[in-house]
C-alpha cells in the first residue's frame, strides 16, 4: 500500500482496536476479517499491542494492518517493524508527517481545526483523520470544513455508532468512518468472537453517500 486513500476502497469503516490480551489478538483480527472488514487500526495504548501487531500480521494475512494512536517517530518505526502497513495519528505534526514519509509508512494523519489542515496539506498530506470527529463539531464542522478544503477526504473517528455512522458516511468530504464499536469491551472479555464478526458485517454494509 503506497497511500491511505487506498484503504477506502476497502470498505465503510475502519475499526479502532483497544486489546489488552496478547492472546485476543489474532482471534480479534480473524472475526474482523471473516466479517468483511479487512483494514484494521490498532491502537500504541496497551503494553501488548506491538506483540498484537506482530502476532496479527503473521497470523491473519486478509488484514491489512495498520497502528493507531502513534503520537511520535519511535512509534512509527515502531509499528513498521511491527509489520503494520499503514499509522494512524491522534494529531497532527510535521515531524511525525515527514518522519513517516522518510521511512515509507503511509500515514493518516489526526487533525481537528483549520490551522491542523493547512499544516498537513502543506507536508503533502490530503486524507485526513478528523478527530475527535462528534465531540469537536461532528457533521456541521465537517460541512464548515468541505467550504475552504475541496481537496480534503476525511475519516471522522471519535463517538460514532453504527447508527450515526450513515450519516457521516453520506457527506461528499467523508469516505470512510473509524470506531471502536465494532470490538466492545465486554464482547473481548467474553470471548464472543461471533458479535464481532457480525458487527463486522453490519459495518462492512453500511452504505456510503
Ligand atoms: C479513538 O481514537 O479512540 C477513536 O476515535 C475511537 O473512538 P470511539 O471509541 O469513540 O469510537
Amino acid at each position: 500500500m503506497n497511500n491511505t486513500l487506498d484503504l477506502v476502497a476497502y470498505g465503510p469503516v475502519i475499526p479502532v482496536i483497544v486489546i489488552d490480551r496478547l492472546e485476543d489478538a489474532v482471534p480479534i483480527a480473524q472475526a474482523l476479517v471473516d466479517g468483511g472488514v479487512r483494514v484494521l487500526e490498532v491502537t500504541l495504548r496497551t503494553p501488548v499491542a506491538l506483540h498484537c501487531m506482530e502476532a496479527i500480521a503473521r497470523a491473519v494475512p486478509g488484514a491489512v494492518l495498520g497502528a493507531g494512536t502513534v503520537r511520535s517517530v519511535a512509534d512509527a518505526q515502531a509499528a513498521k517493524n511491527a509489520g503494520c502497513v499503514f499509522a494512524v495519528s491522534p494529531g497532527y505534526t510535521s515531524q511525525i508527517g515527514n518522519a513517516c514519509r522518510e521511512i515509507g509508512l503511509p500515514l493518516l494523519p489526526g487533525t481537528a481545526t483549520g490551522s491542523e489542515v493547512m499544516q498537513a496539506n502543506a507536508d503533502g498530506y490530503h486524507f485526513l483523520k478528523f478527530f475527535p470527529a462528534t465531540q469537536a463539531g461532528g457533521i456541521p464542522m465537517l460541512k464548515a470544513l468541505a467550504g475552504p478544503f475541496t481537496d480534503v477526504v476525511f475519516c471522522p473517528t471519535g463517538g460514532i455508532t453504527l447508527a450515526t455512522a450513515p450519516q457521516f458516511l453520506a457527506l461528499p468530504n467523508v469516505k470512510v468512518c473509524g470506531g471502536s464499536w465494532l470490538t466492545p469491551a465486554d464482547a473481548v472479555a467474553a470471548k464472543d468472537w461471533a458479535r464481532i464478526t457480525q458487527l463486522a458485517k453490519e459495518a462492512s454494509a453500511l452504505p456510503r453517500g
